[in-house]
């Protein structure tokens, strides 16, 4: 195994200026929480399941939605930007917010990745969970792996206009169309407007399937690169609004390049952890990655739909430890430091001891024009209380390690 390439469930693949992933993170792949029979996440994604398959028949009977739970988290950056209309400058496909195995690959950074490969490989109703990366901020509800669901559904004219009176003179397509807020150039409006209602009856109808009647909930518009009109689903959660979905309809121009263009169709993306920690009150994201016991047993319930009670293990104390530094200063004036690489590197020696990162003070030296930053990282352990000199072992690391790799200078 050479030290110019990276190896990722049996592959290899060979390093660039791109790669970014760490061991930490190659340590996730092929954990697969989702398909780990009781864990949480697995769970939900089976409620989910029964949910769809029992409402949603097909003829015969048979379940409308194919679900898919098993494909590679390692893609191409075709897949997951090109294939869903993302443009090569948009800020998305940043190094400082994926993780590249190098210019070509990558670990998904959401299932919508995969909306093409299963449009063209003929199907009309499919659901799609997997393990997805992102390298993003630290605190209770962000961790750089978690998991999504998708949704796609497609319909053909009579499809979609069958239940309508006079249905059959209604059409998908309008030829000299404009796009608006409301619809694409190529949808006519009627189109657009049941689209539209089907999918949020559709994920209504599954949040208070999930959750029961009294989960407040509300729909926010929004933007995505392959839907539009798009839409967030946010749900209340411990008096603040949480957002769990994002969904529209789908770009016509996605489906055309799928094979698909004599149909219209809408999508979804549902976080599974935020589903979860709404539904369980499991107040920290780092429970899922958890082993221990008292976690576990108690999602190991003989029946899906029997309700879950968690009981929050309780909160051990937590530390916190400050570190300051000057900014590396760069020649050509662009900040070479990028605050995404210090989180990356804070979980690379902290692990899941790291409970949030924050940024507590920043300033500028008037003379130098040099800038200095403090963080202050909380540590917890989910399962036994912390000495402070176990503590200051990570913490002094940490402080190493930011001035060998990053280049900044300690003010430790
Ligand atoms: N992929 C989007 C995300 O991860 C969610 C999404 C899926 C939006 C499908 C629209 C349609 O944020």
């Amino acid at each position: 195994i050479g030290q110019d390439s990276v190896e990722v469930l049996g592959h290899s693949y060979p390093r660039d200026d791109f790669t970014n992933v760490t061991p930490k993170i190659l340590a996730k792949v092929g954990r697969n929480l989702h398909n780990q029979s009781h864990h949480p996440l697995w769970l939900i994604k089976e409620r989910i399941k029964a949910h769809f398959y029992s409402a949603y028949a097909a003829k015969r009977g048979n379940p409308l939605f194919s679900v898919h739970d098993n494909l590679s988290p390692v893609v191409t950056v075709e897949q997951n930007f090109d294939s869903l209309l993302i443009p090569p400058d948009h800020p998305s496909r940043k190094r400082g917010d994926n993780y590249y195995l190098n210019r070509n690959t990558m670990l998904r950074a959401h299932t919508s990745a995969h909306q093409r490969e299963l449009v063209r490989s003929g199907l009309d109703a499919f659901l799609l969970a997997g393990d997805v990366y992102r390298r993003d901020e630290i605190d209770c509800s962000h961790y750089p792996v978690f998991h999504q669901m998708e949704g796609v559904r497609l319909f053909s004219d009579i499809e979609l206009f069958s239940a309508v009176q006079n249905g059959e003179e209604l059409s998908l397509f309008e030829s000299r169309g404009r796009r608006t807020p409301q619809k694409q150039e190529a949808h006519s409006l009627e189109a657009v407007k049941l689209l539209e209602f089907d999918l949020k009856q559709t994920l209504t109808r599954l949040v208070t399937h999930l959750f029961g009647e009294d989960i407040e909930v509300r729909w926010v518009d929004c933007y995505f690169p392959f839907t539009h009109p798009s839409f967030e689903l946010e749900v209340r959660f411990q008096g603040d609004w949480m957002e769990v979905l994002g969904c529209g309809v789908m770009e016509q121009q996605l489906l055309d390049s799928a094979g698909a263009g004599d149909k219209a169709g809408w999508a979804f993306g549902l976080g599974l952890e935020r589903l979860a920690m709404v539904l369980y009150n499991i107040p920290d994201i780092r429970l899922f990655w958890s082993q221990d016991e008292r976690f576990l047993k108690q999602f190991r319930v003989q029946h899906i739909q029997q309700p879950v009670c968690f009981q929050s293990l309780s909160k051990y104390p937590p530390l916190h430890n400050d570190i300051s530094f000057w900014l590396p200063e760069s020649e050509d004036g662009r900040e070479s430091f990028i605050e995404n690489d210090f989180y990356d590197l804070v979980r690379s020696i902290g692990g899941d001891l790291v409970e949030k990162v924050s940024l507590v003070d920043e300033f500028m030296h008037p003379k130098t024009g040099r800038r200095s930053q403090c963080y202050r990282i909380v540590y917890r352990h989910m399962e036994r209380t912390l000495t402070q000199q176990e503590v200051r072992l990570v913490h002094e690391q940490i402080e190493r390690s930011a001035e060998t790799e990053l280049g900044v200078q300690g003010r430790f």
